[in-house]
């Protein structure tokens, strides 16, 4: 399971190395582009699956399990915006109109969502924290929203890596070429880490770790 993202952020890596690498400054306004998917892919999709996968798996006590969960979901949010940035900039430095496609529309849903969703659970789940009803009666839909948002950024990570291509193929890439393949396949591995996202959510978790808050010497 763990291969998939792997797989894709090595492949995301390898379709940006073709097309000439990484810049956040260059003549070359694609290398600033190229940055995009990578950080989506990096943020949103693995550090996101992973904090959600971390909070439901992992055999360690509640608020350590928390904490992880919080920290990933922000390096993942953090990440999610410099990349979204990162298309702007080369939009806007290449004399191309930002927010045209349905990519973008959904883009900017996902990393709103997922900004709320961040900012509710930091403060009614961690600190200052709400009152016992509030955090029981939400947390069903904390658990519901976050995935929706989740597989809405990964259907929205395919799509873009389906208008990417298009772009390339319109431009003169062909179609079963390995560069094609390379693209299509990385969006599939995403797709597969995904699935396999949802699947911890609705599968058991291991029994949790008491703290009864007895000494113990190290
Ligand atoms: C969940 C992850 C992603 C989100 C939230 C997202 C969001 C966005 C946003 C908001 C824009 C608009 C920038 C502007 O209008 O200036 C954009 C542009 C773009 N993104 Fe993504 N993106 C994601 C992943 C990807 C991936 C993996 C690719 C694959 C290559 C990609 C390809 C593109 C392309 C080609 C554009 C420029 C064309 C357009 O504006 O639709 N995106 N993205």
């Amino acid at each position: 399971m763990d291969k998939a993202p792997v797989a894709s952020i090595t492949d995301c890596f390898k379709i940006s190395i073709r097309r000439g690498g990484f810049a956040w400054e260059a003549t070359n306004k694609n290398l600033i582009f190229n940055l995009h998917p990578l950080l989506m892919l990096l943020g949103l999709i693995l550090l996101g699956g992973e904090a959600i996968i971390s909070y439901k798996s992992l055999p360690l006590k509640k608020q350590v399990k928390k904490l992880i969960h919080l920290v990933l979901h922000a390096l993942a949010l953090a990440l999610g915006i410099i990349g979204i940035y990162a298309a702007f900039k080369n939009h806007n430095e290449s004399g191309i109109a930002n927010l045209y496609s349905l990519h973008s529309w959904i883009g900017i849903g996902v990393i709103v969502l997922y900004g709320i969703q961040w900012i509710y659970g930091f403060l009614i789940f961690f600190y200052p924290g709400g009152s016992p009803t509030l955090r029981s009666e939400t947390m069903p839909w904390h658990v519901v929203f976050g995935l929706l948002v989740y597989v809405l950024a990964v259907a929205n990570a395919s799509l873009g890596f389906l208008e990417k291509l298009t772009f390339l193929e319109n431009s003169g890439v062909a179609k079963f070429g390995s560069e094609a393949f390379l693209v299509n396949f990385t969006a599939l591995t995403t797709i597969l880490f995904g699935v396999f996202v949802v699947i911890s959510v609705l599968s058991e978790a291991p029994a949790p770790i008491e703290d009864d808050h007895s000494y113990s010497s190290i």
